[in-house]
């Protein structure tokens, strides 16, 4: 049977089985789901056996790392494929038309939590190279899977593993689908992603909450004492006023600029499915720049005090933030850890007492656009769309994907079947069921084309 006529009649089937994948709620951050997580990871597994690899699941202090190969192609390249199977939370969970762990079909999407971000997408590879054994009998490369379970906490278990099995993990190249297209129809590569610093404050006042009419007037509130640092983070043209914090920003020389803002990118759709008035941003740079090869800071979470129903007089007398800072190449995350505590100790309020507390980091990263796996995912995205792709780069980070560079000389080619607003992290997420098809034709015809590229 030919691959066309195989992938066609097993659509369903492959609708089913991603439909069993997105079942198992694998939350990485909670330990409750610490079981599920392992039953996802040998749920992985087992496909991978199904589609005619040799495949393992190996424990980690933490969540479980799936590795699979098939090396029947002496002579071809190899080509290492990373995917995550783990999910971010779903909360808040009445957001959600129908439970977030039943996947459900609204028109031509499937809804649920890690359609998109990754189970889906990580799994077209998987189908793909299913067809072309059930097809074929063989790959035209060799091929190794490495799909972990701890890619939305920061990756911790996976560098050390890279390390430790350097040799298991040789090959020429690494194929990652966890971005998006450009557009619906419009294929991409990304190549680069922002990298991150991450941060908790707790800002400490009086010793118990206070009635703030006894109180009021004479003692340091955490809260405000958050507030006027925020304050003092950015100026009014939203640049960020940590001293020394743009150090190293590579400006994009004219030519990457201009292509960049010449992509018709639709700011009112944009706008609308966020539900702003209009974007907002560091000033001087297009709304393409800001989302992917600027710098940002935002605060992720504060609380303190009293934020029950009704009103409560009182003073609190601790408050707590999470912030976080996307990066961009040259920008080191450690560096700016440094950075971000030396200003807020500068700028803290006389009267409080600060605690920063940095969480994971990852460097940003561009990649080489005219490496010949490059070609390969250009060429196999253009015969699955029939319009030739557009090179982006993404504003999120994948943490390993600079692991594969420093620890195994590896470059990446991302390329996404996802969408931009297919609501990744969010209520309600989402995947074009009609991408995951074609994720997995673009699969398969990018394991042909490198084998061609040789
Ligand atoms: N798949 C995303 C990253 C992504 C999505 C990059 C779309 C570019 C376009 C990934 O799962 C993710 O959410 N990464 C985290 C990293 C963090 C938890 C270390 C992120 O970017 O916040
Ligand atoms: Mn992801
Ligand atoms: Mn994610």
């Amino acid at each position: 049977m030919s691959l066309d006529t195989y992938l066609l009649e097993s659509q369903a089937a492959h609708l089913d089985e991603l439909k069993a994948l997105l079942r198992i709620p694998s939350v990485s951050t909670n330990d409750a789901f610490k079981a599920d997580v392992a039953a996802c990871a040998e749920f992985v597994c087992g496909k991978l056996r199904d589609a005619g690899l040799t495949a393992k699941v190996y424990a980690t202090p933490k969540h479980p790392i799936v590795y699979g190969e098939w090396l029947g192609a002496p002579g071809a390249p190899t080509v290492l494929i990373y995917g995550h199977y783990d999910v971010q939370p779903p909360e808040p969970l009445e957001l959600w038309r129908n439970p977030p762990f039943e996947p459900t079909i609204e028109g031509g999407n499937i809804v649920a939590r890690g359609a998109t971000d990754d189970k889906g997408q990580m799994f077209a590879h998987v189908k793909a190279v299913e067809s072309l054994m059930k097809t074929h009998g063989k790959l035209p490369v060799n091929v190794k899977f490495l799909i972990e379970g701890e890619e939305e906490v920061g990756s911790p278990s996976l560098d050390p593993f890279i390390e430790a099995h350097a040799d298991m993990l040789k090959a020429d190249v690494v194929v990652v689908s966890d971005t998006h297209m450009y557009a619906p129809g419009r294929p991409s590569i990304t190549y680069g992603l922002r990298g991150l610093s991450y941060f908790e404050m707790t800002v400490r006042g009086p010793s118990y909450d206070l009635h703030s009419g006894l109180y009021g007037g004479a003692v340091p509130n955490p809260i405000n004492a958050i507030g006027t640092m925020i304050g003092k983070l950015k100026d009014e043209n939203n640049r960020v006023l940590i001293p020394g914090f743009y150090d190293g920003v590579q400006e994009l020389d004219a030519d990457e600029r201009a292509e960049l803002n010449a992509l018709e990118y639709d700011s009112a759709a944009f706008c609308g499915e966020v539900g702003i008035p209009h974007p907002v941003g560091e000033k001087g740079y297009g709304i393409v720049e800001r989302l992917t090869v600027r710098p940002t800071l935002d605060f992720n979470g504060i609380w303190g005090g009293y934020t029950g129903p009704g009103a409560k007089t009182v003073l609190p007398s601790e408050a707590h933030a999470k912030f976080s800072c996307r990066l961009v190449p040259a920008q080191d995350p450690e560096d700016i850890v440094r950075k971000v505590v030396a200003y807020l100790e500068s700028i803290k309020p006389d009267g409080v007492q600060l605690e920063v507390r940095p969480h994971h980091g990852n460097i940003p990263f561009v990649v080489d656009r005219s490496a010949p796996a490059m070609k390969a995912a250009f060429r196999a995205l253009e015969r699955v769309w029939g319009v030739r792709p557009v090179f982006t780069r993404g504003g999120g980070s994948i943490p390993v994907v600079a692991s594969f560079k420093r620890l195994l000389g590896l470059d990446t080619v991302l390329m996404g079947f996802g969408l931009e607003d297919d609501r990744l992290h969010s209520p309600n997420e989402k995947f074009a069921i009609a991408n995951y098809y074609a994720g997995i034709k673009a699969s398969a015809f990018m394991l042909q084309e490198l084998a061609a590229e040789g």
